[in-house]
């Protein structure tokens, strides 16, 4: 379960660093300091898990980058199931990551995944996120599907053990055109939090939480989502440079 109100800094380090001695000493830089209320998050390449587990600090949690969709043991190959991320002592799984609905990922597909977390006790960190914006407000339909679609069957004792991360494409990864305002962002958490609330029926205040993820480089930016209400930040590459990532742990400590 979630604790109320904690605050999320959530590294992501896709397919980095280079090597599994790198990924170590990344693992060693990264804070473990994280105050009271704050929860870091570090999701490392499947393959480095164990080392760098075992290199964070204890107070970290780890995470995983993706699952399939099976729960448990099966014949898909190169496959991580819910089930393996946590024997391996994951508490956190990345879902629906535009690289992996890019790959051909469905609405459905993240369906199942958020199930299979569900079913064993993991807890998913679901991305959501349009392709870019339009002035018509075409991108709100497109997210009001994905969130729909990705949270059907759903009820609300379900959100919380899950986060959302609200990751606006054109706000992610290298290519990005630059990070969402936190105007922007609040905007799409109240679409997340009114959506989720219509389909389970009159959630309590508090109980979804929603993350921002998109470029985020600076304490700063930490403090302006909180002050909009979000529940953390999902870093991406600012998570590769640890002293950078542990300056966003501190922000949070500060908040
Ligand atoms: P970024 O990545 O921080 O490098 O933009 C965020 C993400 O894709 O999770």
């Amino acid at each position: 379960m979630i604790i109320p109100d904690s605050f999320f800094v959530i590294g992501n380090w896709k397919t980095n660093p280079a090597s599994h001695p790198e990924a170590l000493v990344l693992a060693k830089n990264t804070l473990g300091s994280p105050g009271k209320g704050v929860k870091v998050v570090v999701c490392p390449p499947s393959l480095f898990f164990g080392g760098v587990s075992g290199a964070l600090p204890p107070t970290i949690a780890r995470g995983v980058q993706n699952i399939i969709t099976e729960p448990g043991t099966s014949s898909f190959t190169g496959g991580v199931s819910a089930s393996q991320a946590v024997s391996a002592g994951a508490r956190y799984v990345i879902v629906g990551h535009s690289s992996r609905r890019a790959a051909g990922e469905t609405d459905h597909d993240v369906n199942l995944k958020i199930r299979a977390c569900r079913e064993n006790d993991i807890i998913p960190i679901v991305c959501v996120g349009e392709k870019a914006r339009d002035e018509k407000g075409e991108y709100i339909n497109e997210l009001k599907i994905q969130i729909e679609s990705s949270f059907a069957g759903f009820e609300k004792q379900d959100f919380e053990h899950i986060i959302i991360a609200y990751e606006p494409l054109w706000a992610i990864g290298a290519a990005a055109q630059r990070e969402a305002t936190p105007t922007e962002a609040q905007e799409i958490r109240i679409l997340i939090e009114k959506t989720i609330d219509d389909m389970t029926g009159n959630i309590p205040l508090g109980r979804i939480t929603t993350v921002y993820g998109g470029s985020v480089s600076t304490p700063d930016e930490v403090a302006a989502y909180a002050a909009i209400g979000m529940r953390g930040v999902l870093v991406g590459r600012i998570s590769l440079d640890a002293k950078k990532f542990n300056a966003l742990v501190v922000g949070a400590n500060n908040l």
